[in-house]
């Protein structure tokens, strides 16, 4: 796939970010299985663990609209280097993976991102699979 709409979508959302406590913007962009893009901002709150990230902000968007399937996640944070997701936000990201081997984008900015697996940064996943049986 073409990276270059997910990764300039990421930087867009980035914008948006409501981080008045870190001061540290984030920007995640998501395709779903819909085709569609939607993205996300992180979104800080007094009581800091009510913080949301902008990976879960993104993801939570698409699942409302009715999707249940992760093709692609973009992310960038606000420093020099690679922002990855959080270990939270993984975990999240395997509740609406069916391919492990979605491309996990990991932007610096838009001429500088790295393309990881969500199998690579998530080995060994537990999700619905596991309850299910
Ligand atoms: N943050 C994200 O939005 N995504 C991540 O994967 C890492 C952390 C946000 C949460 C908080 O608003 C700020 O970055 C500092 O932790």
């Amino acid at each position: 796939m073409d990276y270059k709409e997910i990764v300039e979508k990421a930087l867009e959302a980035r914008e948006k970010a409501y981080c008045p406590y870190s001061n540290f913007k984030v920007g995640a962009a998501v395709l779903f299985e819909d085709g569609k893009i939607y993205t996300g901002c992180n979104i800080e709150n007094a009581s800091f663990g009510g913080t949301n990230c902008a990976e879960r902000t993104a993801i939570f968007k698409g699942v409302y609209e009715g999707n249940r399937e992760i093709k692609a996640i973009a992310v960038v944070g606000d420093t020099s280097t690679y922002t990855y997701p959080c270990g939270i936000c993984r975990q999240v990201i395997a509740e609406f993976v069916v391919d492990t081997s979605i491309p996990v984008i990991i932007i610096k900015n838009a001429n500088d991102y790295l393309v990881k697996t969500f199998d690579e940064i998530l080995p060994g996943i537990f999700s619905k699979k596991d309850l299910n049986g």
